[in-house]
Parts: C-alpha cells; sequence; structure tokens
C-alpha cells in the first residue's frame, strides 16, 4: 500500500491542470468519494490498528497533496491565468519592471513652474476649448485681428475654439477680481499652422501675470532676468526687442544669448547665437477695465513663453514631432531625469 500511495503522489504532483474542466476531471479522478482517494481511504479502514499508525501518515500526505494542488489551480484560474497554467513557474524570478519615463515638455514644464514659484507666483489653469472673448475680445483683438482668421486658430463653431494662447485662464485670473495678482498659467495651445519639424499645432506656454499696485516695466525685466538666469544659467545675456500684442503696450519679445558652439546651437539660433523665448509687455490698459480691475489703482505686467522650444534647446531635440508621438525609443531617455 505505502508504494502504491507515493506513486499516487507522484501522479498527483505531475497532474497538469490548465482549464476549469481540467481540474474537474482531476477532482474526479482523485478526490471523489469513487476516486483514488476514496478507494484508498476505504481499504484504509479495513486494515489493523498497527497498520492503520503506520499507512496514516502516507494518506495524510497524499490528501495534503490533492489539496494543495486542487488550490493552486483554483487560485490561478480565478486569476484568470488559465492557458497559462501549465507554464506557471512559482519560482521563477519576476520579470524587470518596466519604468515610465517624463516627456522632456513635462520636465521643462515643472523647472519653469518652480523657478516662479519661487518668485512668488501662483499657479492657475483653464480650459483649453475657449470662448471668444477670453481667448479674443477681453485680450483686445480687434474684429479683423489676423490671429482671429481661420489660418491660425481652430474654430468648433462660430462662438468657441481651441484656445490659441494661456493669455485666456489670465482674463478669467483678473475676472475673479482678487487682487494683486501673481499668477502663472502652464498649458497645451493650439493654432492651424502646417505641422513640420520646427513647428506643430499644438504646444505648451506658460504665460505669466503680475497686477499689483505701482508696477514697472523694470520688474517685468528683473522677474525675467531672474528666470532665465536660474534656467540657462548664471551669465545668460538677455535682449529686448520692440514688439506689438494687442493686450499689451508698449510690448517687447525677448531673446537669450546661447552663442554658436555647434551645428545644433547655429541651426536653433538661425545663425545668430540668439533665441527668442517669450513675448512679454505691460498690460493694456483696455484689458484691465474688459476685467473690471481698476486702473487708477492697478497695473501690472505679462509675458509668456514657449515650452517645446526651449525642452528643444536643452535636450538637443532636433524635430518638435517627437515630443508628442509617444516613441518609447525617444521617451526611455528621459526615465533617469
Ligand atoms: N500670448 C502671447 C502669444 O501667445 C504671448 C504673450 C503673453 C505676449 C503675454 C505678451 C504678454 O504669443
Amino acid at each position: 500500500m505505502q508504494t502504491r500511495i507515493e506513486t499516487i503522489i507522484n501522479e498527483v504532483k505531475n497532474f497538469s491542470i490548465k482549464s476549469r474542466e481540467e481540474l474537474d476531471s482531476f477532482k474526479i479522478h482523485f478526490s471523489s468519494r469513487k476516486g483514488i482517494l476514496g478507494v484508498i481511504l476505504d481499504e484504509f479502514k479495513l486494515l489493523d490498528k498497527e497498520e492503520k499508525i503506520k499507512m496514516g501518515r502516507y494518506i495524510n500526505s497524499l490528501k495534503e497533496e490533492v489539496e494543495n494542488k486542487i488550490e493552486e489551480a483554483q487560485s490561478l484560474i480565478v486569476q484568470g491565468k488559465e492557458g497559462n497554467l501549465r507554464r506557471f513557474d512559482k519560482s521563477k524570478p519576476q520579470y524587470p519592471i518596466l519604468m515610465g519615463s517624463r516627456n522632456p515638455v513635462s520636465i521643462v514644464l515643472k523647472e519653469v513652474v518652480d523657478i516662479f514659484y519661487y518668485l512668488g507666483f501662483v499657479v492657475s489653469q483653464g480650459p483649453e476649448i475657449e470662448d471668444d472673448w477670453h481667448n479674443f475680445s477681453a485680450l483686445n483683438f480687434d474684429e479683423n485681428h489676423p490671429a482671429r482668421e481661420m489660418q491660425d486658430t481652430f474654430f468648433i463653431d462660430k462662438d468657441f475654439t481651441l484656445r490659441t494662447h494661456t493669455s485666456s485662464v489670465q482674463v478669467r485670473e483678473m475676472e475673479k477680481g482678487k487682487l494683486p495678482i501673481r499668477t502663472i498659467s502652464p498649458g497645451r495651445v493650439y493654432r492651424n499652422e502646417a505641422i513640420s519639424s520646427r513647428s506643430h499645432c499644438f504646444f505648451h506656454q506658460i504665460e505669466g501675470l503680475c497686477i499689483d499696485e505701482d508696477i514697472s516695466f523694470a520688474d517685468l525685466k528683473q522677474t525675467l532676468f531672474t528666470f532665465v538666469k536660474r534656467f540657462f544659467g548664471e551669465k545668460t545675456k538677455v535682449r529686448y526687442r520692440p514688439s506689438y500684442f494687442p493686450f499689451t503696450e508698449p510690448s517687447a519679445e525677448m531673446d537669450v544669448f546661447l552663442g554658436i558652439e555647434n551645428d545644433d546651437d547655429y541651426r536653433i539660433t538661425k545663425g545668430t547665437g540668439w533665441l527668442e523665448i517669450l513675448g512679454c509687455g505691460m498690460v493694456d490698459p483696455q484689458v484691465l477695465i474688459n476685467c473690471k480691475i481698476d486702473t487708477d489703482k492697478y497695473n501690472g505686467y505679462a509675458f509668456g513663453l514657449g515650452i517645446d522650444r526651449i525642452s528643444m534647446y536643452k535636450y538637443g531635440i532636433t524635430d518638435i514631432r517627437e515630443l508628442s508621438e509617444n516613441d518609447v525609443r525617444f521617451l526611455k531617455q528621459f526615465t533617469k531625469v
């Protein structure tokens, strides 16, 4: 009897269960009343006392083996691994866990937000689908301003657009009427432009707004200069060029001097060594009036900076499309950042 039990134990061990049906036939064959275990137990009852003591432990380990087998198979079936049961090996080491990575745009966005946070700005966010008022009218865009035309703006219907800049969020902040304001609005914006290695129909901006008493252009320059030194390095040079935006007066664009040390620098700066990074200016009083802010008491500055371009510069990315194509070969370069 002992060797028979040992043989059965081996059979149980080697029995492969890979589906519910196989589990049922295992139970019928081994553990049902009329199955092998039942037969053995019937025989056991007929043994004399001494034999019973001797055989008891063999029978117990057979029972245990059968129960373990059933339990293991059941738990795997519950986990939905039926098909894999045959290959399931508890002792196998687990596969390496593949770490995800952050997109370079997110990395740079966070870096920029952190710098302005240090300067006292809080983050504000708004919708990507905007109405005409917040995206254009409140910001002084004339009825016939070219930015309203089809080639620049994605219209959803006659009243709504995909926002073309995050200045719309600043209008929302000003309308809240809580002053003073020091806020930055990071987010995605959309423009109906041909997609190439240098431009996309969506990209990312951070816009800043400061409204308080006695704010001057010097405050704007110093804030931006502090940001540039922290982001690009202490010795970075900047220059301002006069510009035009409907919602700021005076307006300027700011360039950062990167120099030309290699082909990439030449290409990115179009051979000048200067990279244009943002637009800025003093908020036009008409915009403040549109947002019901008292212009006798308050004034302010605003700026808007493109994140994609500085991410490309920072990581030597030559094609803007890489930033949104989710190619794992590209993204996994940033796991350690
Ligand atoms: N909104 C402008 C743009 O999208 C940038 C800007 C913001 C300019 C704030 C001046 C002040 O180009």
